[in-house]
């Protein structure tokens, strides 16, 4: 039997994730000591292999195939792009991607200015500005902390996510509209799902009925 592969997303995801394949049977407790250098875990007895990856690398790995199975957070499956399919959403990491900024800066998206939108997510912004509402934007990337960008004046406003809301408050910004709701999801590569059917489907299943 060929092993199955799995790409977890580093970070916020990959705890809960893990706990999830637990519940279901395949225990990688080895992935969860913080003080290793291994990067991939092997269950002989199931044919799973799993490693963690930086959360934008999981639907890379997926659609080369070098992972059969992804998680990661609808964020990154909108931002990357990639044709994979979607098969669970977790129910798990539940948050939003907004547009943020100083109460001020409503007026400009009222008015449809030319303002400069910064965010780690520069393909969310884009689609949403230019697809969504039909406004001219200038999007500046950034790589983290990006509530920075409008309160010292590189941007009018953000486009990030929002999950309680108090780097938000902490910041004095705010919520100025909603793009998406946002969670955990699981992808698996089209040819995988074709080649190894029964198995991933079998897992999915044992999902699906675990997080309802
Ligand atoms: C994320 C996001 C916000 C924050 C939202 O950042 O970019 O900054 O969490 O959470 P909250 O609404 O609960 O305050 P993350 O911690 O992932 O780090 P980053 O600075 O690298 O974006």
């Amino acid at each position: 039997m060929k092993y199955l592969t799995f790409a977890l997303a580093k970070g916020r995801l990959a705890n809960k994730s893990l706990d999830l394949f637990e519940k279901c049977g395949i225990n990688m407790e080895e992935m969860r000591d913080p003080d290793t250098r291994k990067l991939i875990f092997t269950n002989e007895e199931l044919k799973i292999r799993m490693f963690l990856a930086k959360p934008s690398d999981v639907p890379t790995y997926v659609d080369y195939g070098a992972a059969d199975i992804g998680i990661a957070g609808k964020d990154t499956l909108l931002e990357e792009g990639r044709k994979l399919y979607e098969v669970l959403d977790l129910g798990f990491g539940k948050c939003r991607m907004c547009v943020c900024g100083p109460q001020e800066a409503a007026q400009y998206l009222r008015h449809h200015q030319m303002i400069r939108v910064a965010s780690k997510y520069p393909n969310i912004a884009k689609n949403y500005f230019y697809n969504v509402k039909h406004q001219t934007v200038e999007i500046i990337k950034l790589n983290g902390s990006v509530e920075l960008a409008p309160i010292v004046g590189l941007s009018e406003v953000i486009v990030d996510i929002v999950e309680t809301g108090s780097t938000l408050r902490e910041n004095g910004l705010k919520v100025l509209e909603e793009i998406c709701p946002l969670s955990a999801r699981v992808v698996v590569n089209p040819v995988s799902m074709k080649m190894e059917n029964e198995r991933i489907m079998k897992l999915i299943k044992e999902l699906k009925e675990l997080t309802r």
